[in-house]
């Protein structure tokens, strides 16, 4: 018999998997659809009172032609009130994905949160599990509880409405009892909020007429215009010069102290991370792979790709010939293996890393890390 090139997948077992791709969607958009939800099934307790967000075992998958892409794969972390919590992980690793999952705006009908709770808790101090909660009440979250600031202004403004137009949007859809006039005092209240100093000149202008700063203080106005909960940023900064970065950081951090907000930043810049965070998750194909406070994750990491990520920073006055990086490249989220994902990559792996996926071990009561190097480590939560 002819042997099977690895990678491959012949004709037969490709019309396989479009037809069960096509039934899983099938089945989850009929699941969404349903007319009616009982309250009894997205009314939830928080498992801690002090968290607003609680992601409990997420699954987001795609049904693609070419497979189920596993985007997140069990992703477990709490977003704690007025804190900032920093998401780090190279390209790919299902960031952005987790936090669409947290508006519901994975791209349907491939994307589906195929299971998993997201419990979230309201301003009025009720509690949702976002995943479950009917569409129209997702509509009232989106934007007034949880706002997202998207990576780049340029692809999210839309470019043949004024910026005014944009940010009226905003409040009249929002805030009740909100007239023409009212929206526009507020617009240009919030575009003075974010240190732009021509807001009325601005308030006019289209999105190409601004610098790609001023676009993103736009974006940041926009997502602030009904203070939200929680603030979701991805990558904030990647598309600015660093001046303009450390700028747009402080705003942010100013503003979540003025709203008394949470903030989920997502980054590949530690620096960032280290400057804003208080706790930070660590993501690898889909996965979390250590999560911690701030110190923990940078004066103690523990799974050996954080070690990796934190030696390929460079540093300021540490003469070196050649940057550190992660040898190999991070798995297919198609095929993934049934052992470490980072097994192939790892510089420290033992027989151990060969069999199952690791399981959690808890190093403090903050300081989770999924690696086979610390099964001897006695767990404490
Ligand atoms: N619409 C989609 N259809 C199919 N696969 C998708 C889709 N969107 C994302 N994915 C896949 O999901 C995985 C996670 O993507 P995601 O955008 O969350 O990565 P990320 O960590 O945000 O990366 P980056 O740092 O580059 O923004 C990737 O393998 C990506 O190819
Ligand atoms: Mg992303």
């Amino acid at each position: 018999m002819k042997e099977k090139k690895k990678g491959y997948i012949s004709y037969a077992e490709s019309r396989q998997i479009i037809k069960y791709n096509k039934q899983q969607i099938r089945y989850y958009e009929k699941l969404k659809k349903r007319k009616h939800i009982p309250e009894s099934e997205y009314v939830v307790q928080m498992r801690d009172e002090n968290n607003i967000v609680e992601f409990d075992d997420l699954h987001t998958f795609f049904f693609t032609d070419t497979g189920t892409v596993k985007a997140v794969d069990g992703v477990s972390f709490d977003i704690p009130a007025h804190s900032t919590v920093g998401i780090v992980g190279e390209s790919g690793c299902g960031k952005s994905v987790t936090s669409l999952s947290l508006l519901r705006l994975v791209q349907a009908p491939q994307g589906q949160i195929v299971s998993g709770a997201i419990r979230y808790r309201m301003k009025d101090g009720s509690c949702y599990d976002i995943s479950k909660v009917p569409q129209e009440m997702m509509e009232r979250i989106s934007g007034k509880e949880i706002s997202m600031i998207f990576q780049e202004p340029m692809t999210s403004l839309n470019p043949v409405f004024t910026i005014g137009y944009q940010l009226d949007e905003v409040s009249l859809l929002h805030i009740e009892g909100a007239t023409k006039e009212t929206a526009r005092q507020k617009s240009i209240e919030m575009l003075e909020l974010v240190g732009i100093a021509n807001a009325e000149g601005v308030y006019k202008s289209y999105p190409h007429e601004l610098s790609g700063g001023m676009r993103q203080r736009v974006m940041i106005a926009m997502a602030l215009c009904c203070q939200p909960n929680l603030i979701i940023a991805d990558e904030p900064t990647t598309a600015l010069d660093v001046t303009i970065q450390a700028q747009i950081l402080d705003l942010l951090r100013g503003l979540k102290e003025k709203f008394d907000s949470s903030i989920m930043l997502i980054t590949h810049d530690l620096g960032v991370i280290a400057e804003m965070a208080d706790f930070v998750v660590v993501m690898y194909a889909g996965k979390v792979i250590e999560a911690g406070n701030v110190f923990e994750i940078f004066d103690h990491p523990s799974h050996p790709y954080t070690i990796g990520l934190l030696r390929s920073k460079p540093v300021i006055n540490k003469k070196v010939d050649e940057l550190y990086c992660i040898k190999g490249r991070v798995p297919s989220a198609v095929d993934l293996p049934d052992y470490c994902y980072f097994k192939d990559r790892c510089d420290r792996c033992t027989a151990a890393c060969g069999g199952k996926y690791p399981e959690f071990v808890w190093l403090s009561p903050t300081h989770k890390v999924a690696c086979h190097l610390y099964d001897g480590v006695k767990e404490e939560n």
